[in-house]
């Protein structure tokens, strides 16, 4: 019953989640897992910052060591976001034997394979589930639910921010940069919400979809990109009078070894049902030559539904904790098949 002592490495939107859930869910958690699971320390970069949340001042630190160089901690939660910086303290706890658990899609898409190897030399876990489509356990389903199936194609909607802006152009006929101030105060945005966008941060999620899915190298690189930025109110209300809706998607697919993968603004049939997932929701089709065709929908970003897949996460890391076989999840490398995009 010695407790699971946790660093959390941000609390802002997410980190504030999993301290509510940590902490609100903990009996049901410790039912699961057998120990209590502690937020030991929490990173931020401004200690003094008023938070919606009451936390032990004791526990906020403003240095990064404190919590990678801890050697009470056991596992680490990141959820600060950023790339090269954050990519030097994962690698630096997982060689101090801390498991790791993110939601950092921008990492995972760029240095995923890197830093996956690495986990596995020190025998730690790395889990991401929250670093594609918030709280749609998309991930996992993907590595194990279709462990049986060969996919073909995976196509939706895997950003909420630009859904949301969509959504109340289409709707209310919305200003799109006051809806984005929307979306920004309500905690769906990027820290520079031109990732959202421009398509990057939806194009980073393709990455890693299609790279699980078709269990093949995919680069962010290999992924077309073109964001909402130059949707206009006309461009979707004129849609709308033809009978769709403009929608944000991501499409991924193989044909033998003919990989496409791109994110652009569509217009979608009001009559198929992706047409109708709206505001911060998202939806992920996964067709497998054996299944055919499933759905996966839920809340794509937010405090709570984002929070939800990182504690999931780290319940899977004191699981293995306890069975003794933390660091075998999936290398996101995979065999050397030649892929061929769009260009060849
Ligand atoms: P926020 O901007 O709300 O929070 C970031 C937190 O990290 C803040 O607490 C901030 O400190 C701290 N922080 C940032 N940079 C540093 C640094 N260099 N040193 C110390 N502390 C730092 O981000 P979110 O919670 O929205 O997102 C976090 C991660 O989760 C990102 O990778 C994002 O892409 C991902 N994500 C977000 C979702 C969402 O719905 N928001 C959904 C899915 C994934 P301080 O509070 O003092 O400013
Ligand atoms: N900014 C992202 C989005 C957060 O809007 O989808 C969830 O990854």
């Amino acid at each position: 019953m010695k407790p699971v002592k946790v660093g959390l490495l941000g609390l802002g939107t997410v980190g504030t989640g999993v301290v509510r859930i940590v902490e609100g869910h903990q009996e049901d958690l410790q039912s699961q897992v057998g120990s209590p699971i502690v937020i030991e320390k929490v990173l931020v970069q401004n200690k003094s910052k008023s938070r919606s949340l009451t936390i032990d001042a004791e526990k906020l630190t403003e240095d990064p060591w404190d919590i990678i160089h801890n050697p009470n901690i056991d596992v680490i939660v990141e959820v600060m976001g950023g790339i090269e910086g954050t990519k030097g303290y994962i690698l630096e706890a997982l060689a101090h034997g801390k498991h790791v658990v993110t939601a950092n899609k921008d990492l995972m898409a760029l240095h995923g394979p890197e830093i996956l190897r690495k986990a596995q030399e020190h025998g730690c876990d790395v889990l991401y589930e929250a670093s594609v489509a918030g709280g749609i356990p998309i991930i996992r389903t993907l590595i194990e639910g279709f462990s049986s199936d060969r996919i073909t194609k995976i196509m939706g909607i895997v950003n909420g921010t630009t859904n949301y802006i969509l959504t109340k152009m289409s709707q209310e006929g919305a200003d799109y940069a006051e809806v984005l101030k929307e979306a920004q105060a309500l905690g769906y945005a990027e820290a520079d919400p031109t990732s959202d966008v421009e398509g990057l941060d939806a194009a980073r999620k393709m990455t890693i979809l299609s790279t699980l899915g078709f269990r093949a190298n995919v680069a962010l690189e290999d992924v077309d990109v073109k964001g909402i930025s130059s949707v206009s109110r006309e461009d979707i209300q004129y849609a709308k009078r033809l009978g769709y809706e403009v929608k944000l998607l991501g499409i991924a697919e193989r044909q033998d070894d003919y990989i496409s993968v791109s994110v652009q603004p569509t217009m979608v049939k009001q009559s198929h049902p992706i047409a109708s997932v709206n505001g911060v929701f998202n939806a992920v089709y996964v067709y497998g030559e054996a299944v055919g065709e499933t759905m996966f929908y839920g809340p794509g970003a937010g405090e709570l539904p984002t929070a939800t897949s990182v504690v999931a996460d780290l319940v899977a890391v004191v699981k293995n904790l306890k069975l003794g076989v933390n660091g075998k999840q999936e290398l996101l490398s995979y065999k050397e098949k030649k892929l061929k995009t769009d260009e060849q």
